[in-house]
């Protein structure tokens, strides 16, 4: 039994598809089912929270591998940044190593470091590490962007594109290798299959590019090129604190995500992590379908 918690993000929908495909018996820790569509009569369901570790205990009955995608990059009122992708790791892989799971693949990100200047990035580091220290086997991929062709930040810049210009929080200059969550998926399939000993992988699609050249490619490809103008950061975080204090947690943007895309996320090792498992990562313009 394989335990999949995030099923029903970017790259749990991906990986959850093939994982029923191949008719590999899975739970879902999930918050909310219906969000899993179609394919909730073809798991089991465990009904928990990142926030509740208790609910963990349940859903680990019976499992030999964890694959951890569950995260979030703003806080909740269940729980902060800190505490959803920090502390709820380090006690996920604990009640892991309790239930006698044999191999736990977790997700961190690239640059992911204790010192980085985002909230986020510091508590993966810290995730990664209580990862890396379980007695379990361990597999951790660190990605640099993943994207779908309708996850939440592409149909967002679309329907930014719809405006006369695009606009661009600070510089934009910071660097991505997006990779399609597809190939991510296919990764995770691979190391599933893979033999012994804990690994770590890092996961860059085959394009070096800019924060604003990546808004560019994705209004390119869904057919509005516009001009883009950019927003000094300081007054992107007021109005999006400002955002925050009057919407609470419906607010469409934070600070904390907008700040993410001005820290870099590149491998120096390119594509080899994910060509090492067997995939050749898709450049984004081939799968947006931009010209
Ligand atoms: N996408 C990227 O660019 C990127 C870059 C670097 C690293 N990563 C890491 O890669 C992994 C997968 O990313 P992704 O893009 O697929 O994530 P995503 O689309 O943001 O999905 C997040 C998942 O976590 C679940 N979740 C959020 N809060 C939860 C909570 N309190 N309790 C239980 N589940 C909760 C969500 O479930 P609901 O349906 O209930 O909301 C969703 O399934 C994550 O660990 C992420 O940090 C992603």
């Amino acid at each position: 039994m394989i335990l999949l918690t995030g099923a029903t993000g970017v790259v749990g929908t991906a990986l959850l598809r093939r994982l029923t495909a191949r008719g590999e018996p899975i739970r879902c820790l999930v918050r909310d089912p219906r969000r899993l569509g179609p394919e909730r009569v073809r798991v089991q369901i465990a009904l928990g929270d990142l926030a509740d570790p208790p609910s963990f205990r349940n859903a680990l009955r019976g499992v030999r591998t964890v694959v951890h995608l569950a995260a979030s990059i703003r806080d909740q009122p269940q729980g902060s940044i800190e505490e959803l992708n920090g502390i709820a790791t380090w006690r996920l892989v604990q009640a892991a190593e309790r239930a006698g799971v044999e191999h736990f693949v977790f997700f961190s990100a690239l640059s992911a470091s204790v010192h980085d200047r985002t909230r986020f990035l510091r508590a993966k580091a810290l995730a990664e590490e209580a990862v890396r220290e379980s007695s379990v086997r361990t597999t951790i991929f660190a990605p640099s962007i993943v994207y779908s062709t309708d996850d939440r930040y592409v149909a967002l810049l679309e329907r930014l594109s719809l405006l006369p210009v695009m606009v661009v929080p600070g510089r934009g200059r910071a660097l991505f290798q997006p990779i399609w969550a597809g190939d991510a998926a296919d990764c995770v399939m691979a190391a599933l299959d893979g033999g012994d000993g804990s690994r770590r992988y890092e996961l860059a699609g085959p394009d070096t590019i800019s924060h604003e050249a990546m808004v560019a490619l994705v209004s390119r490809a869904a057919g509005r090129e516009r001009l883009r103008v950019h927003v000094p950061s300081p007054v992107v975080r007021a109005t999006l604190r400002g955002a925050e204090a009057l919407m609470k947690s419906k607010t469409p943007a934070t600070w904390d995500e907008a700040e993410l895309l001005e820290v870099s996320m590149t491998s120096p090792t390119g594509t080899a992590g994910a060509e090492s498992l067997g995939v050749r990562p898709r450049p984004m313009a081939a799968v947006l379908g931009a010209r």
